[in-house]
């Protein structure tokens, strides 16, 4: 029986379970596995030059920084004399100097002055310093150890004639909810069963098809007419999906998405939308979305509280002020609980696309876990999303109208949702 005890618990300290994703904060499965992978951490349109922000990230806190020549730093978020917290002192050419005493940092972490010293030993002195890229409007990190792996492109959103609009939000729920979510087709006719856009039938169990790729997983919803729409996730935790449409201007629209822990009950989605539309519909599309932005006056996460409090009722929501299908997921997502019990569900056919998820993850971890070496995951070119017959423009699919234009990048982020972003982004909203 001892025995029996023993051997079960040296072959479950190795085997991650459902709940092993979900904590993401230093030291955790989930979390050392997600810092393997070059992460977006913030908007670079809100980091002004000569700013800094406390960003928290899996459950650790940061500085990011612009410095005055424009480039994006992050350190952590503390100052090592006694604690103060860097993002409150001044920006210093590419430094960043702590506001209690003095104490300057160059962009790599290393201390290189105490004016309160006579004799420095500022040499002595460094904090962590993380690699950062601003790329495709957005911040990204490297939050590991060792050095960063190799830059993973996306040409297709790179350089073509058109808009790319940045689109994110935050929900407060485990970031793997919302991993799960999209692979998971057969929410939509329900969910957002009211979408002008869903239709029936989407998302039969027998219709759906989940593989691992070089890259994730390969979805594949085949309608009875024999036409696919084909979705592409990324590990650890990157979408690329032909979004459904939504402006009469736009057809089926090239969307990447990566969900990102705040910490264990937040995370962000960023969000970008690769839109080959110019001329006439670009203007026309990038007016709608400007007054759109401004019209929506109600965060989708507060509206939410209200439904799952029973205090309101989706279909008393007025749809003019808060984006419906984000609040349709919200409930959904946050109703199965902010950290999603997953010891007690009872999967079918339906959820091939999370089941393959979690295989990946749990294959990988375990890995991680026993100190084997982890798939390399790349995404080669032919690995992009389709979707065919749905309606919509005939959807251009990956990167098939590349040109030299620079993208015109547009952010569409309602300003309610925003300011929501930023609040929870710098971790106060998680420790009100
Ligand atoms: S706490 Fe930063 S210099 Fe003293
Ligand atoms: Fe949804």
């Amino acid at each position: 029986m001892t025995q029996d005890r023993s051997t079960e618990d040296a072959q479950s300290a190795h085997t991650p379970r459902a709940e092993d994703y979900c904590p993401t904060g230093p030291g955790t499965p989930a979390g050392r596995y997600l810092r393997r992978f070059w992460q977006p951490v913030y908007h670079s349109v809100d980091l002004a030059p000569g700013r800094a922000q406390r960003v928290r990230i899996m459950s650790q806190d940061y500085t990011l920084y612009r410095g005055d020549g424009g480039d994006a730093f992050l350190v952590d978020s503390r100052c090592p004399h006694r604690g103060a917290l860097l993002s409150l002192g001044w920006v210093e050419g590419d430094c960043i100097r702590c506001m209690y005493h003095g104490w300057r940092f160059d962009g790599a972490g290393q201390c290189v002055e105490q004016p309160t010293e006579d004799s420095e030993f500022a040499h002595k002195v460094r904090i962590g310093g993380y690699p950062v890229r601003e790329y495709l409007g957005l911040v990204f990190a490297y939050l590991g150890d060792g050095d960063a792996p190799e830059f993973p492109r996306y040409p297709e959103f790179e350089s073509f004639e058109g808009l790319i609009e940045i689109d994110s939000y935050s929900r407060d729920c485990n970031y793997f909810q919302n991993v799960e979510n999209a692979l998971d087709m057969s929410h939509v006719g329900f969910v957002h069963g009211d979408n002008r856009v869903a239709f029936s039938g989407i998302g039969f169990g027998r219709a759906l098809q989940a593989d691992e790729s070089d890259w994730g997983v390969t979805y594949v919803f085949t309608r009875s007419d024999g036409k696919k729409r084909v979705q592409q996730f990324g590990m650890p935790n990157i979408f690329y999906m032909m979004a459904l449409p939504n402006d009469d201007d736009i057809g089926w629209q090239e969307s990447l998405f990566w969900w990102v822990p705040v910490d264990d009950l937040h995370h962000m989605q960023f969000s970008i939308h690769r839109i080959p539309v110019t001329g006439g519909a670009a203007e026309r599309i990038r007016d709608r979305r400007q007054a759109r932005r401004a019209e929506i006056d109600l965060p989708h996460q507060e509206v939410c509280l209200d439904i799952i409090a029973g205090r309101l009722r989706m279909s008393d929501v007025d749809g003019g002020r808060v984006d419906m299908v984000r609040l349709q997921d919200d409930v959904a997502q946050l109703g199965q609980g902010l950290v999603a019990d997953r010891s007690r569900e009872r999967l079918g056919r339906s959820d091939v696309g999370l089941i393959e998820i979690r295989k990946l993850w749990r294959r990988e971890l375990a890995g991680l876990l026993e100190d084997r070496p982890l798939k390399h995951w790349k995404r080669s070119a032919g690995l992009c999303p389709q979707a065919w017959g749905l309606g919509g423009a005939p959807p251009v699919t990956g990167g098939g109208q590349t040109g030299p234009a620079a993208v015109d990048l547009v952010d569409v982020r309602p300003y309610v949702e925003m300011a929501q972003q930023l609040r929870l982004l710098s971790g106060v909203e998680a420790e009100a």
